[in-house]
């Protein structure tokens, strides 16, 4: 079997900001109950007519210019599209001048990035594929309904993007995995005709994410051949910090295992793992032979995961 890599990221989000001392000012809110009960401090949000292709553009940009390839397939990850078509990818294949690949976008709601980089890589593997470019982009400000306190503090909007390549296969990804529980569809709503905005069953979603990254982080391991006594990290899907802190204590795992930026992006949908994962490259946070666990959970109710070898 051919070995893939994650050979680059890049990532772009917004240049204003929305605190939760401007959520003060809208809600009836404050800055403690955000901060205690979700770890958000602040959180990106995008222009009127800046639309989640256009951040894709950017990330896509950010993450072609680390790497000397061009991308024979194309992968978008969005629950948050400005059209049904164009769909994303062509849209921004348009944008970078990107001819001759396949492209189609893909949504599994939070999940999106790890269902991709799992597609992409089976594609590499027994296509005839060699390089593909992911972006995942959401502009989760376009769903979010700014009178409901409950949901309005959790939302940030952004974009990465990632390159895999069998070329390269530096940073290979070792194993994925892929679920849904689709007797939790309606747990988490956004995007429909009569409930447009984002609702949720917060704890019931809550409780399903402490337990899917428990079990992730079992069947990773394992598919790796790593244990818990290993050199190993997680970027989880950036939902909540206190999730985390469940996940952790529950897996009986350090803290410090699990990295986590939601304090200033809030819960970007799809784009967070890739954030994160950005952030983390450029702060050197990995050195080489760490396992590095991505794991997203989300609406559906999906989850995704994949182990990288750094
Ligand atoms: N500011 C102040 N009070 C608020 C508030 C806000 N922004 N939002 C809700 N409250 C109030 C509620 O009205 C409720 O008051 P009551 O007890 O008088 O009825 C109280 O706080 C508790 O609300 P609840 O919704 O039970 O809080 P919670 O502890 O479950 O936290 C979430 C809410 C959304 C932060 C939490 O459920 C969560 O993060 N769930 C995971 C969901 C998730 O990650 N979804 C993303 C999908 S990927």
């Amino acid at each position: 079997m051919k070995k893939v890599g994650l050979l680059a990221t890049g990532s772009y989000t917004p240049e204003r900001k929305l605190t939760n001392s401007d959520l003060e000012k809208m809600v009836d809110t404050t800055d403690e109950w955000i901060t205690t009960r979700t770890g958000i401090k602040e959180r990106r949000i995008a222009a009127d007519n800046e639309y989640s292709s256009d951040m894709a553009a950017k990330a896509a940009r950010d993450c072609l210019g680390k790497v000397n390839l061009r991308p024979d397939l194309l992968i978008s990850s969005t629950a948050t599209a400005e059209r049904a078509c164009p769909y994303q990818a062509s849209i921004v294949a348009n944008r970078l001048n990107l001819t001759n690949l396949g492209a189609f976008d893909l949504n599994a709601a939070c999940s999106g990035l790890v269902y991709s980089l799992a597609v992409a890589k089976s594609m590499i593997q027994t296509g005839p594929y060699r390089n593909i470019l992911i972006t995942a982009s959401e502009k989760m400000s376009m769903l979010t309904d700014y009178t409901d306190r409950a949901s309005c503090i959790l939302f940030g909007d952004g974009a990465a993007a990632l390159m895999l390549s069998s070329e390269q296969p530096e940073h290979e990804i070792l194993a994925t995995e892929l679920g849904l529980d689709a007797t939790g569809s309606d747990y988490v709503i956004m995007g429909g005709r009569e409930d447009y905005y984002f609702r949720q069953d917060g704890r019931k979603v809550f409780k399903f994410a402490v337990t899917i990254m428990g079990e992730m982080i079992d069947r990773l391991l394992l598919k790796s051949g790593a244990s818990k006594n290993d050199d190993f990290y997680i970027i989880p899907h950036q939902a909540n910090y206190r999730i985390l802190e469940s996940a952790a204590r529950e897996s009986k795992l350090p803290q410090d295992r699990f990295i986590c930026y939601i304090d200033h992006y809030g819960n970007t949908s799809s784009a967070s793992i890739g954030l994160a994962l950005d952030e983390a490259e450029k702060e050197g946070r990995f050195k080489k032979g760490d396992l590095v666990l991505l794991i997203g959970f989300g609406g559906g109710l999906s989850w995704a995961g994949a182990a990288i070898r750094w």
